[in-house]
């Protein structure tokens, strides 16, 4: 007999298996039930661990608190149509602890203080001395991540969108991302992004001028150095479908 799931040769195929010896059984169930066991507790010591290590170092960061209400967000996000302008963007800034002392000119040359809003996100507080328009906080979590390949600032570089996100300042439409050395033109941001309507999954961006890099990673992805700018709807996504809210 021959069905979708293979061919018998008429037998019921069960009959075939030969019974367990009896105390073979019981064996068999005790080192199964001693292997179970030592599954569970393996499972619970990581689980205790985990939750700890992951409790303690979200709360000293961001509060949850400091999260918008999400339903409520994106209820006034959608049904507000008036026309963008630069309050709507935030704006996260990756930036590194060791050279924002040499790097802080460039961001201080376009960022206009009551009007930009947004963060650096160093890894360790900068050194007081070092004055700037922008506010800087300090990455959340990177060194919790394993990689394979890559470098752990390439980690926490990545995680400036949900750092940024988790910021929860209101009224944002757009999410921009640059490096510590990006000039921005706040006023073109604006109208680029004013051409894009903010209750939709937008993603706008540039390739690499460096072809090189395009090669490497991907030519549809936008990079760093240029900018790149997310709508909030899409953020929300990514946060939520990786379980960060
Ligand atoms: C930007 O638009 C919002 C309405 O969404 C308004 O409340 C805010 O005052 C505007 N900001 C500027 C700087 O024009
Ligand atoms: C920004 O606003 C604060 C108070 O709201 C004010 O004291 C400060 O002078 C403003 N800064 C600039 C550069 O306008």
């Amino acid at each position: 007999m021959c069905t979708n799931g293979g061919c018998y040769s008429g037998q019921d195929p069960f009959k075939a298996l030969k019974p367990i010896p009896k105390e073979k059984t019981g064996d068999m169930l005790t080192t199964s039930f001693k292997g179970f066991v030592a599954v569970i507790l393996t499972f619970s010591i990581a689980l205790a661990i985990y939750s700890t290590l992951h409790k303690s170092s979200r709360s000293d960061f961001f509060p949850w608190s400091d999260l918008p209400n999400p339903t409520l967000y994106m209820a006034h996000l959608i049904s507000d149509r008036s026309p963008t302008n630069i309050s709507h963007i935030a704006f996260g800034i990756a930036g590194s602890t060791e050279t924002w002392e040499k790097r802080v000119s460039y961001s201080d040359l376009w960022w206009k203080p009551n009007a930009t809003r947004g963060f650096v996100f160093l890894e360790k507080k900068p050194d007081p001395k070092t004055p700037s328009k922008i506010q800087h906080r300090v990455s959340s979590e990177w060194r919790r991540f394993g990689h394979s390949i890559g470098s752990d600032s390439a980690v926490r570089i990545a995680r400036v969108v949900v750092d940024l996100f988790r910021a929860g300042l209101p009224n944002v439409r757009w999410l921009v991302m640059g490096d510590d050395d990006t000039v921005f033109f706040p006023e073109n941001l604006v109208a680029v992004l004013g051409k894009y309507d903010h209750r939709g999954m937008v993603y706008v961006g540039e390739n690499s001028e460096s072809v090189e890099q395009d090669v490497m990673h991907a030519y549809d992805m936008a990079f760093g150095g240029g900018g790149f700018a997310i709508s909030t709807i899409i953020s929300t996504a990514l946060i939520r479908g990786f379980g960060l809210v």
